[in-house]
């Protein structure tokens, strides 16, 4: 048994090395420790095409691709997304705990609301979780039923935030028409009292949510809130101006939003 194991053990790593181009001297080939037997690491390309979307290396996508649709299902209904979900949760709360507070009720922290406090996993699992084109007729219909659940690891960290003193702002690229459900919703799941919900007013038809986020928040800064934090699931709710002190992104494979 173990030698023939080994033997295919052996075989596996120098095939794989083969593939590699490491059959010169180079490089000593370590081998994977995860995936089954840590030789094979299942849809690698799909991890990596993950990876460049979370680090904005892949902008200005519109779908996910449809051979990761799988992969991207299992990622999010997985430990995985939770778990990389409460790194960034717990990063930004040992940061808000570390903060000198003036105290003064102007320190605020800014929460994108979709899939940042409020998760459309349920809508996103019977749409190929981004694999299938967006559809706004669709997903305006699934907010309006105001089902969306919580974040857990926002909603702790917001919790947490508000025993610091510090003011929760929600900025999101939901229209003012949906006010009144994004208001019930939040309240719903958990999310009981905030400072202000900034939502997209017409105003801004056709601008992108980059400048729209940075619009507000500057406007925040104006009437002299300190904006100590953000976080959003979009590197669009974190880049351009008055962004924040600290910024937190967290992880969303399925969308992108310029
Ligand atoms: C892995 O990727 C292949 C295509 O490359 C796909 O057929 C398969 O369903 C994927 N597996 C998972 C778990 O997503
Ligand atoms: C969106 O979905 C609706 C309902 O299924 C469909 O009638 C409509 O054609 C879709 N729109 C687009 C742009 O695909
Ligand atoms: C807001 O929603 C509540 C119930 O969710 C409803 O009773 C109320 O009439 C709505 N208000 C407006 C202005 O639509
Ligand atoms: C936070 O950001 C503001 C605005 O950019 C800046 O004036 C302030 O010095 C920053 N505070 C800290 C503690 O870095
Ligand atoms: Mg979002």
């Amino acid at each position: 048994m173990w030698p023939v194991l080994f033997f295919l053990v052996t075989m596996v790593v120098i095939s794989q090395g083969s593939a590699l181009g490491l059959n010169g001297h180079q490089i000593h080939l370590l081998q994977p420790k995860s995936g089954s037997w840590g030789l094979h690491v299942p849809n690698v390309s799909c991890l990596s095409w993950r990876l460049g979307v979370e680090t904005h290396n892949i902008i200005g996508w519109s779908t996910v691709p449809k051979e990761c649709e799988g992969y991207v299902g299992h990622y999010m209904l997985g430990y995985q997304y939770r778990s990389d979900s409460k790194v960034v949760a717990n990063q930004a709360l040992l940061y808000a705990q570390s903060l000198d507070l003036a105290g003064d009720g102007k320190d605020v922290w800014i929460f994108d609301v979709d899939e940042t406090t409020l998760s459309n996993l349920p809508y996103y699992a019977e749409h190929g979780f981004g694999a299938e084109p967006y559809n706004s007729t669709l997903f305006n219909a699934w907010v309006l039923e105001g089902k969306a659940f919580a974040l857990p690891e926002s909603l702790n960290l917001y919790e947490k935030l508000l025993s610091l003193g510090i003011k929760v702002v929600f900025i999101t690229g939901r229209g003012e028409s949906q006010r009144n459900v994004t208001t019930t919703n939040l309240k719903n799941v958990g999310y009981h009292t905030w400072e202000k919900l900034i939502l997209k007013s017409s105003s801004y038809t056709g601008v992108t949510s980059l400048v729209y986020k940075s619009s507000e928040r500057k406007k925040l800064e104006k009437k002299g809130y300190r904006i100590v934090g953000n976080m959003g699931d979009q590197w669009t709710d974190i880049l351009g101006h008055h962004a924040g002190n600290r910024t937190f992104k967290l992880p969303d494979p399925m969308y992108y939003i310029s």
